[in-house]
């Protein structure tokens, strides 16, 4: 029946949706395992598994707990974790990130022992291990109480050094320190570590979306805020390229974008600047925390939002996604 109102063009994009065949057919992104990280929260105790309240669904977890998490991920055939330790005891120094017997140390050679063939990331800095919550070393700068660069780079070097000799599979350094890559490589390398690969989070930005990780951790600054390392929101989005290019001359093998789905602008920017590096981006707790929300007041579908957000972040150009919702997508929402 030929309506007075008929399509005069001749191209009509609907030809490609019309059946589920043909959409298969010119489907482009794809979410799957193997490009998916999920992040774990180690704590001490024995038997703990302890959800964190913002985060419906993440928990800290003991090493024991742990052993049993990797095993399951491993056979999901997961990217990778990417490890969080939580401290009994923080201190000024975050020493116990620079202990061979402290917990991230012991929570990778754990990991990989219970789970050898799942790749294990590092996240590399002081925040969690320190009692006032800040990235790295604090000194009087300008009259004021401020993180130092130079002597927080010592300390990642050392830092890099524990999760190296624990067994980690890749350092994902995350405290936008200036030089952070370089002085990890240079530890690395002086130690017969040349081989491990550096994933540095080198577009992140200061963001209200960390919130919930910041009770994940425990590693809510005690005073201040994080605004003079991590990046500006307002300043300009090109910006990111200079990061970006900084830590790529010190050695850095890949890059992230963080967070994700606010930042997608950035995310195309680094992948069309960069498009021989990896590009992984960092899907934040906030992110996860709002989606979680709406799911459990029945306002949003949790899956399709998930893994519609998961594909727009693939689309704008990361490959590699780090995400509470790994597991579950993996586990039970892929077919
Ligand atoms: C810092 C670190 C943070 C996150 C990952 N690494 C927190 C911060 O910068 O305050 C945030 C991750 C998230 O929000 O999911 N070690």
């Amino acid at each position: 029946m030929n309506s007075e109102y008929e399509n005069p063009q001749p191209v009509r994009p609907r030809r490609l949706r019309y059946n589920p065949a043909v959409r298969r057919l010119v489907e482009e992104y794809r979410v799957v395992p193997q490009r998916l990280i999920q992040p774990l929260f180690v704590c001490e105790g024995v038997g703990v598994k302890a959800e964190i309240s913002s985060m419906p669904g993440v928990y800290q977890m003991s090493l024991d707990v742990l052993c049993d998490e990797v095993k399951t991920l491993q056979n999901l055939n997961l990217g990778g974790i990417i490890l969080f330790g939580i401290p009994a005891e923080k201190d000024e120094e975050g020493s116990d990130a620079l202990s061979d017997e402290g917990i991230i140390a012991r929570a990778v050679r754990e990991a990989k022992a219970a789970a050898p063939n799942l790749l294990c990331l590092t996240d590399v800095c002081f925040c969690e291990y320190t009692s006032h919550g800040h990235c790295g070393a604090l000194a009087q700068i300008g009259g004021r109480i401020e993180v130092d660069n130079d002597t927080t780079l010592e300390m990642l070097a050392k830092q890099a050094l524990v999760h190296a000799r624990a067994g980690a599979d890749m350092l994902a350094p995350s405290g936008m320190m200036d030089g952070m890559v370089g002085a990890m490589r240079d530890a690395l390398d002086d130690n017969g570590f040349q081989h491990l690969p550096i994933l540095s989070y080198a577009v992140k930005y200061a963001s209200a979306f960390y919130g919930p990780f910041r009770d994940a951790a425990e590693s809510s600054p005690q005073f201040g805020d994080r605004r003079s390392y991590q990046m500006q929101p307002s300043a300009i989005a090109e910006s990111a390229i200079r990061e970006a290019e900084l830590d790529l001359m010190e050695g850095a093998d890949m890059i992230m974008v963080k967070p994700a789905l606010a930042y997608l602008d950035i995310i195309r920017l680094m992948r069309e600047h960069f498009p021989e590096v990896p590009l992984a981006a960092y899907n934040v707790s906030g992110e996860y925390s709002m989606v979680k929300a709406a799911a459990l007041r029945g306002w949003l579908d949790e899956k399709a939002t998930v893994l519609e957000s998961l594909i727009a972040i693939q689309r704008a150009g990361a490959g590699i996604i780090i995400t509470y919702w790994a597991k579950k997508v993996a586990q039970e929402w892929l077919p």
